[in-house]
C-alpha cells in the first residue's frame, strides 16, 4: 500500500483526535516502518490494519466507522492532489463508472506497486448505477466514504444500498439510485 494512504491516515487522526493519539498509536504499534512514510514508498497493508485497530481501541469507535471517515478524508486529498481526475466527468455516476477503466489505471501507471480494488460497474439506467467492489483488503467502508463524497462533489443525491456478498467484506455490491 502506498505511503500516501498511511500519511493521510495519520493526518486524519491528528486532525480529529490530536497529535498525542498519533504518537500513542505509533509507539504501541511497533511498526516495521516506525510510522515514517514517504509518498512514493510502499508499505505492508498489515501496518494499516494495525493502525486502524489501534485507533479503534483508543477511541472506542468501530473500524467500519473509522474506515468510512477515512474515505471522507481521502476524498479531500483527491480534490487537492489529483484534481485532473475530477474535471474529466460531468456527473457523479460518470465519475464513479470511470474509476475502474480510467482513474485507477492512471494511478497504477503513476505507482506500479499500488494495490487497487476492482469495480465491476453497470449503469442500468441514467438514475441506477451498481458497483461491485472486490479486494482482498476488504476496504468497502473506505469505498463507501469515497462514493458519498463523490456524490456531494457533483452536487447530487442518491440512495446507496449496500449488499455484503462475501462475509469477509472482500466482495460488496453498492446499488445507487437517484430520483
Ligand atoms: C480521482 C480519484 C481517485 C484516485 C486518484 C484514487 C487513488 C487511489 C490510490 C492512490 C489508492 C491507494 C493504492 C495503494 O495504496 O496501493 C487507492 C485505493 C483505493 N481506492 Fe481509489 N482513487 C480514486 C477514486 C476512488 C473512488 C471514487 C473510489 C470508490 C468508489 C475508490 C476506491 C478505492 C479503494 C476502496 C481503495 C483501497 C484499496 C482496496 O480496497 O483494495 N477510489 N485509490
Amino acid at each position: 500500500m502506498k505511503g500516501i494512504v498511511f500519511s493521510e491516515f495519520l493526518e486524519m487522526v491528528e486532525e480529529r483526535f490530536g497529535y498525542e493519539l498519533v504518537d500513542t498509536i505509533l509507539v504501541e504499534s511497533e511498526l516495521p516502518s516506525k510510522g515514517v512514510y514517504t509518498a512514493v514508498g510502499t508499505y505492508d497493508f498489515s501496518e494499516m490494519v494495525t493502525l486502524i485497530k489501534g485507533l479503534s481501541s483508543h477511541t472506542g469507535l468501530e473500524i467500519s466507522f473509522l474506515l468510512k471517515e477515512y474515505g471522507f478524508h481521502f476524498f479531500s486529498v483527491i480534490e487537492k492532489s489529483y484534481p485532473q481526475f475530477l474535471d474529466r466527468t460531468k456527473t457523479a455516476f460518470q465519475f464513479l463508472a470511470s474509476i475502474e477503466n480510467h482513474i485507477h489505471v492512471e494511478v497504477q501507471k503513476l505507482y506500479p506497486e499500488a494495490e487497487l480494488p476492482t469495480f465491476d460497474t453497470n449503469l442500468f439506467s441514467p438514475g441506477h448505477l451498481e458497483m461491485v467492489y472486490r479486494s482482498e483488503r476488504s476496504m468497502a467502508d473506505f469505498a463507501e466514504g469515497l462514493i458519498e463524497k463523490s456524490l456531494e462533489y457533483f452536487g447530487e443525491e442518491a440512495e446507496i444500498v449496500r449488499h455484503n456478498i462475501e462475509a469477509d467484506g472482500s466482495v460488496v455490491k453498492f446499488v445507487l439510485r437517484q430520483n
